[in-house]
């Protein structure tokens, strides 16, 4: 892999894209990495996954304007399926995901933050929709989340406008869930993950299926969704260890994944 890495300390793991030199743009080479690592991340190893981009100055500054220049219709569209095709892959992780965007996040760059379950930012953080300024619409999901993310006249007056939103505006519109300084962003996303990962990962999983799913379906098929899910957690060794831990008042197993 030239452009994205993966490392992995205990049960959290750490997705870097990796092109500074282009503030971490997204080329089809880069998606396609991303893609072929998001295939290789060891499920039963990994229990959280942070997501961020190499350096201080962006997360991903967007698709790669210079690839997209030239493109015809026909590749337009493929372009766009190509990057929809693996953020759908990362967004349907069945591990929780955390953004740790440093910087710029802005086109294809936000729309990556915004396939993560959760998104924390530095103090210098800066996010957008630029697409309209040149002449295109957002192409890697951008229209969709964002609106689900902050509501749709939210959405739409930052699409339209094109404006860049800094990380205290992000904050409150809930564009992100914490601010924190350069140099501590990435403890407070490791803090956050370990702690998810802390919990038994069946049940946490479960738990991102159900929002995940229940959010695509009316109430009354959403609570059945949950029904199943939570059903299904009485399986697990799990749950008989933390529950007979609870009821007999000694201390938890570490939980095992199964
Ligand atoms: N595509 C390709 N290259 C990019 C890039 C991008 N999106 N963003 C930055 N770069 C490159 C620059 O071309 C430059 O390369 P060179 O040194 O070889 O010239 C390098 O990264 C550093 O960038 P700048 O010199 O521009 O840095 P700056 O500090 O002056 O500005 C910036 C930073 C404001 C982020 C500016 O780079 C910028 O506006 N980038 C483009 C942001 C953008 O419009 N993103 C949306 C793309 S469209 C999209 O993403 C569509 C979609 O939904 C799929």
């Amino acid at each position: 892999m030239e452009y994205v890495k993966l490392s992995a300390e205990g049960g959290v793991g750490i997705l870097t894209i990796a092109r500074p030199a282009a503030l971490n743009a997204l080329n089809d080479q880069v998606i396609r990495e991303l893609d072929q690592v998001l295939d290789s991340v060891d499920l039963q190893q990994i229990r959280c996954l942070i997501v961020t981009g190499e350096g201080e100055k962006a997360f991903v500054a967007g698709a790669d304007i210079g690839q997209m220049r030239g493109l015809t219709k026909e590749q337009g569209e493929a372009f766009g399926k190509l990057g929809n095709d693996v953020f759908r892959k990362l967004e349907t992780l069945p591990i929780p995901t955390v953004a740790a965007v440093c910087g710029f996040a802005l086109g294809g760059g936000c729309e990556l933050a915004m396939s993560c379950d959760i998104r924390l930012c530095s103090e210098t953080a800066v996010f957008g929709q630029p697409e309209v300024g040149l002449g295109i619409t957002p192409g890697f999901g951008g229209t969709q989340r964002m609106a689900r993310l902050i509501g749709p006249g939210r959405a739409k007056e930052l699409l339209y406008t094109a404006r860049k939103v800094k990380a205290p505006e992000a904050l409150s519109i809930g564009l992100v869930q914490g601010v924190y300084p350069v140099e501590q962003l990435m403890e407070e996303a490791r803090k956050l993950a370990q702690r998810i990962a802390g919990n038994a990962p069946i049940a946490v999983r479960a738990v991102k299926k159900a929002v995940n799913d229940g959010l695509q379906a009316d109430m009354d098929q959403a609570i059945v969704i949950e029904e199943k899910l939570f059903g299904s957690c009485f399986e697990t060794q799990d749950q008989k260890n933390a529950m007979g831990a609870f009821v007999e008042k000694r201390k938890p197993e570490p939980f095992v994944n199964c």
